[in-house]
C-alpha cells in the first residue's frame, strides 16, 4: 500500500485492494475463513512462510485495514484490532506480563483497567504499584527489580489528568522497561505516544475514532516484536474484532481530522465559558491556562481534546438535578460521539472505586463530565445554561 505525507489523506486512501468488482468502497469481508488453493498454501500458510488470511479470529481485511491506518497515523509498525478497548487493554499487559512480574501504573486510570489491574492480574501472581500523577518523582521510585511495564493514560479519565509523555518516555528508556500508553481521549490526530518512546499504544476505538456511538472496538498498536507478543496472545484466546466494526472503524477513521477540530474547538469554546460561570467552582480542560499541566498538554498534543469536566455548586444532590435538567444532551455511559454527552463518573463508570481512592483521582461526588459534541456550540452552551438554573 502506498503511504502519504499527511495525516488526512493517510486516514482516506490506505484502502484494501480493490477486488474484481471494482467497487470503490472497501466492501465488508463478512466471512469466517478463507480458502486455500491448494495443500502446500495451506501448509505456507499455517507455517508463517506465506502470508495471507487464513480464519477471521487471526486477520481478516477489514480489521487489517484500520489497523495499517492506524499505524500510519500513530507512527508505529504493526497492530492488532480487538473487540473492546478492555480487551486492548488486557491484551496489552496480558501478552507481556508473566508471574512475578510487576506493573507500574498512573492511579487516575479508567475504571475497568483499575479492575484489571487490582482483581484479576494479582491472580496470576502480577503485582502493580500505583503513581500519583501529581507526584512525577514517584515514577522513579516505583519501579522495582521486577517491573516490566509502565501503562498509563493521558488524558485520563475523567479528571482530565495530563501526564508528561517526554518524561515517562525517558525513565521507561532508562530502566529498560515496556511504556504502554492508552490514547483513548486523544486519539492519533492529537497525540502520538510513540513519539515519546511509547513501546505500546492501546485505544478504545468506541470513542473518537468511531465517532458516532455505533460500535465497539479497540486496538493494540506498537512494534513488530511487540505485536508479535500480542497476535500469539490473541490469535488463541480470541478477543478479535468483527469485520463489520473493522469496516465501519475504517471508515470513521477518514473524518477523524475534521471532526476532532470541530470537538476540540467546541470544547475550548465550552470550558471558557463554564471558567467564567459563578455557579461553577471548578473547569477542568487540558487547553487551559489554569489547567495545572497546562504547559505539558501544549507541549505533546495538537489541541485540548473533545472532554470538559466540571463542578457545579450544591455537591452530589446539585449534579443529580442537572443531568436530570438536560434537554438535548445525552445522558450516556459514552464518549467521543457526535452527540454530546453528560456523565456523572462517581455514580456510574467509577462507582466501583472507593470514596477515597475516587478523591484520589480527582473524582468529587458533583464532577460532571461532557463529551462535548459536534452540535452547534450555543445549542450546547444553552442545554447546559439551562439546566444549571433548573438545578438551583
Ligand atoms: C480511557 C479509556 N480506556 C479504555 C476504555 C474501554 O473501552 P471499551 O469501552 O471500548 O472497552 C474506555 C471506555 O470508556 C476509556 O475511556
Amino acid at each position: 500500500m502506498s503511504t502519504w505525507e499527511n495525516f488526512e489523506t493517510n486516514a482516506i486512501r490506505t484502502q484494501t485492494e480493490r477486488s474484481g468488482q471494482r467497487e470503490h468502497s472497501v466492501p465488508i469481508y463478512a466471512t469466517s475463513s478463507f480458502v486455500f488453493n491448494d495443500a502446500e498454501q495451506a501448509r505456507a500458510l499455517f507455517a508463517n512462510e506465506e502470508e495471507g488470511n487464513i480464519y477471521s479470529r487471526f486477520s481478516n481485511p477489514n480489521n487489517d485495514e484500520f489497523i495499517e491506518k492506524l499505524c500510519l497515523l500513530e507512527g508505529v509498525e504493526d497492530g492488532m484490532a480487538m473487540a473492546s478497548g478492555m480487551a486492548a487493554m488486557f491484551v496489552s499487559m496480558a501478552a507481556f506480563l508473566n508471574q512475578g512480574d510487576h506493573l507500574l501504573i498512573c492511579r487516575s486510570v479508567f475504571g475497568s483497567t483499575h479492575q484489571i489491574t487490582t482483581q484479576l492480574l494479582p491472580r496470576w501472581g502480577i503485582t502493580h504499584t500505583y503513581v500519583d500523577i501529581h507526584k512525577p518523582e514517584d515514577w522513579e521510585k516505583g519501579i522495582g527489580k521486577n517491573t516490566k511495564m509502565i501503562f498509563l493514560e493521558t488524558p485520563s479519565n475523567p479528571g482530565l489528568d495530563i501526564i508528561d509523555l517526554e518524561f515517562v518516555g525517558k525513565l521507561a528508556k532508562r530502566h529498560n522497561l515496556l511504556l504502554n500508553v492508552d490514547n483513548c481521549f486523544a486519539t492519533p490526530y492529537l497525540q502520538n505516544p510513540a513519539k515519546y518512546g511509547a513501546d505500546i499504544v492501546t485505544h478504545s476505538a468506541t470513542k473518537f475514532i468511531d465517532g458516532q456511538g455505533r460500535v465497539i472496538g479497540g486496538a493494540v498498536l506498537g512494534s513488530k516484536e511487540c505485536i508479535e507478543k500480542v497476535r500469539f496472545f490473541s490469535r488463541h484466546t480470541g478477543p478479535a474484532m468483527s469485520p463489520f466494526n473493522g469496516w465501519i472503524l475504517s471508515k470513521s477513521l477518514e473524518t477523524l481530522a475534521v471532526r476532532m477540530e470541530k470537538h476540540c474547538e467546541n470544547a475550548l469554546h465550552l470550558a471558557r465559558h463554564l471558567e467564567n460561570h459563578n455557579e461553577v467552582l471548578s473547569v477542568r480542560y487540558p487547553f487551559l491556562p489554569s489547567h495545572p499541566n497546562y504547559k505539558i498538554a501544549k507541549k505533546q498534543m495538537r489541541l485540548g481534546g473533545g472532554m470538559v469536566s466540571f463542578e457545579l455548586q450544591g455537591g452530589i444532590e446539585r449534579g443529580r438535578k442537572f443531568l436530570n435538567s438536560m434537554k438535548m444532551i445525552s445522558f450516556s455511559a459514552n464518549l467521543g460521539d457526535t452527540r454530546s454527552i453528560a456523565t456523572h463518573p462517581a455514580s456510574t463508570t467509577h462507582s466501583k472505586l472507593s470514596v477515597e481512592e475516587r478523591a484520589s483521582v480527582g473524582i468529587t461526588d458533583g464532577l460532571i463530565r461532557i463529551s462535548v459534541g459536534l452540535e452547534n456550540i450555543q445549542d450546547i452552551i444553552d442545554d447546559i445554561e439551562q439546566a444549571i438554573e433548573s438545578s438551583r
